[in-house]
């Protein structure tokens, strides 16, 4: 991927972003932090998995720098109408399940830790179609394995201020919570926690894998729903006026309630499309959520908060295409940050959950514009998928003014 607007990329310069932290509930977090607590917290001698709880070397990185010509693996494969093809999907044994008509793919029978470089492309392609696949039964697979499977898909995105296993690992976010720390429900915003991860940076992470080294009993499911569909619940009008916008994205709550422990590299601002079209699929994506996106270039403030307002809420309402990971530790789920939003759920006090998410770094958010002068047609994907399934001659219900009389 080159040249993708250059205009863009000057307006979009990198403005630092100080530590924050004046609310209650962030000093408290940090405080549990601090105190070594979530240490004490699996001081189990049989814990397994005490190198990889979450710690926060004092290592200092210097400010990301602009990457362009990222690889993109999916657009090495090409299936058609279906990614129920190809040779991942047709090995013998292998099952799969769409989550939902439109979002997720769960798949078992497979052993990800020996994937060919074919059925790896095959992967990226599946992910930016489905938006999120779940690989069920993959009970050996560790978090090195997943480091393996990532890299293929992108370099790592590290990020700023997260928990690590180590200095060396810094590419591996770790996330625990135990009996020793209860998330106040008070204290949470659940419309901010619908989220796309660091869309505040540069180059945003891509392809995002997770898996849990301890799972709860039930509780702490992690919620997606698909900006493809966000774009096309939107009318032609609307959709027309979102393309050429840009928004700014901050560092949202959770990534500030990590800052003030140590920022191992400055936090930056950027700006991108309200609307990106994705590298591999060509469709189109609204790129706003509640948490990071704070406003959008040469909008008056309250038309900027309306839309920023409105494109959130869509997200977080879209049930026709939210699905819900339930996890355990024998689980792999990787989801595409460029065309799904998703939310953690923080229900599962007392019980232990213990996350590793390594994520890879992708291209720049890419408007249409900038899509058409890099050779993608960029569509919505409701109208490509009717269009290549030979969906022609059919009745629109039109119920645009679908309000009672
Ligand atoms: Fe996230």
């Amino acid at each position: 991927m080159s040249n993708i607007g250059q205009d863009s990329i000057a307006s979009a310069t990198p403005t630092a972003v100080e530590p924050q932290g004046s609310n209650g509930y962030v000093n408290e977090y940090h405080d549990f932090v601090f105190s070594g607590k979530v240490a004490d917290a699996a001081r189990d001698p049989a814990y397994e998995y005490t190198d990889l709880l979450p710690t926060y070397p004092k290592i200092n990185w210097e400010p990301l720098k602009l990457q362009e010509d990222l690889p993109e693996p999916g657009r090495q494969v090409q299936f058609g109408q279906s990614t129920r093809k190809g040779a991942l999907l047709n090995r013998s044994g292998v099952k799969y399940t769409p989550m939902s008509p439109t979002l997720g793919l769960e798949v078992t029978n497979v052993d990800l830790r020996d994937l060919t470089i074919l059925e790896k492309n095959e992967l990226g392609r599946m992910i930016a179609e489905h938006g999120v696949v779940v690989f069920r039964g993959q009970p050996h697979f560790t978090v090195h394995d997943q480091a393996n499977l990532v890299s293929h898909f992108g370099p790592f995105y590290k990020h700023p201020s997260s928990g690590i296993p180590s200095a060396d690992l810094a590419h591996i976010r770790v996330l625990y919570q135990g009996p020793n720390v209860r998330v106040p429900p008070a204290a949470m915003s659940y419309a901010k926690q619908w989220h796309l991860d660091s869309a505040f940076e540069i180059n945003p992470p891509g392809i995002v894998s997770m898996q849990l080294l301890r799972a709860p009993e039930s509780g702490g499911d992690t919620v997606f729903t698909s900006g493809y569909d966000v774009y096309d619940y939107l009318s032609k009008g609307y959709q027309q006026y979102l393309e050429p916008l840009k928004a700014e994205h901050r560092p949202g709550y959770l990534d500030l309630m990590k800052m003030t422990l140590h920022q191992r590299r400055p936090i930056t601002a950027n700006i991108h499309p309200v609307v990106c079209v994705h590298p591999v699929t060509g469709w189109k994506s609204t790129f706003v959520d509640k948490l990071t996106t704070r406003s959008v270039v040469g909008l008056p403030l309250d038309e900027s908060d309306m839309l920023i307002e409105y494109l959130g809420t869509l997200a977080m309402q879209s049930i026709n295409s939210q699905i819900r990971v339930r996890w355990d530790t024998e689980t792999v789920a990787f989801w595409d940050n460029r065309c799904v939003f998703h939310s953690a759920t923080f229900n599962y006090w007392p019980e232990q959950r213990h996350t590793a998410l390594i994520s890879a770094t992708a291209n720049r958010p890419m408007s249409v514009e900038e899509a058409r002068k890099m050779g993608i047609e960029p569509k919505s994907r409701g109208e490509d998928m009717m269009e290549k399934m030979g969906y022609k001659d059919f009745k629109v219900i039109d119920m645009t003014n679908g309000r009672d009389t």
